[in-house]
């Protein structure tokens, strides 16, 4: 959506807030031998108190509150009883929401307690590219070079990315135009970022995979040649300079 009055904008910070305090706790509250299905309850309880909507269960009647995904999985992990997070697992929570007719988007990657399996260079590589992309969008900019900047600091840390999946446009749904913010340049793709619309930016930065494929379960994505990969999401609107971090309450910096 491009955003066109005080209303709008009020209306866009607060779901975003939502997810993005829903995202913090939910992180918060991890623990070794809990159940997906556990972290996924207790954010969704939380989304419900704040009179938020999920919102892959809106859109696609998806299994679950928020998307889980641990270690192999790239994204749209279903948050099932069965999966027992584990010290040093690599946790994806991605949380999305309607709240009064407005939707946000934002997830992040972390490793559950200690590091014994050497994750944090990947998600600190996710985490730094996410804002660097950010600091360089404003209107006018083109998208593909955005993928661009995304493929090529991935690289220069020697890691790949996920060229089928994209950040989108948010806003009053929770896919809008433009549909494919690639994390890869497409010489194709001419369309720019304007000023004052909404868009979810999200890295997917991967040790070895560079397309995902979905599991048999018709919803878990996982890597084409395995390893692991890294997601960081935040919600903004575009400027004239530097953007506004809408879902910045989700500390996925800190
Ligand atoms: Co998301
Ligand atoms: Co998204």
């Amino acid at each position: 959506m491009s955003i066109t009055s005080e209303t709008e904008l009020l209306g866009m910070q607060q779901v975003s807030d939502a997810v993005a305090n829903v995202l913090k706790a939910m992180r918060d509250h991890c623990k070794p031998g809990m159940s997906a299905k556990e972290l996924d309850d207790f954010g969704g309880d939380m989304l419900t108190k704040l009179g938020a909507k999920s919102a892959p269960k809106l859109t696609y009647n998806f299994p679950g509150h928020t998307c889980i995904s641990i270690n192999n999985e790239v994204a749209h992990g279903v948050p099932s009883a069965d999966k027992i997070l584990k010290e040093g697992d690599l946790i994806n929570i991605d949380v999305s929401a309607e709240l009064n007719g407005f939707w946000a988007d934002n997830g992040g990657s972390f490793v559950l307690g200690e590091d014994i399996n050497n994750h944090l260079p990947l998600i600190e590589a996710s985490r730094d590219i996410l804002k660097a992309a950010l600091s360089q969008i404003k209107g006018g900019v083109k998208i593909s070079e955005i993928g661009r900047l995304i493929e090529t600091q991935a690289a220069k840390r020697g890691f790949k990315v996920i060229k089928n999946l994209a950040g989108h446009g948010v806003g009053r749904s929770l896919h809008e135009e433009p549909s494919e913010i690639l994390n890869c340049y497409d010489k194709y793709n001419q369309t720019r970022f304007r000023k004052n619309s909404v868009v979810a930016i999200e890295t997917f930065i991967s040790t070895k995979s560079t397309y995902a494929r979905e599991e048999k379960d018709n919803w878990t994505l996982i890597g084409d040649k395995g390893g692991y990969v890294a997601q960081h999401e935040h919600t903004i609107m575009v400027t004239d300079g530097i953007p506004v971090i809408l879902t910045s309450a989700n500390g996925i910096w800190d």
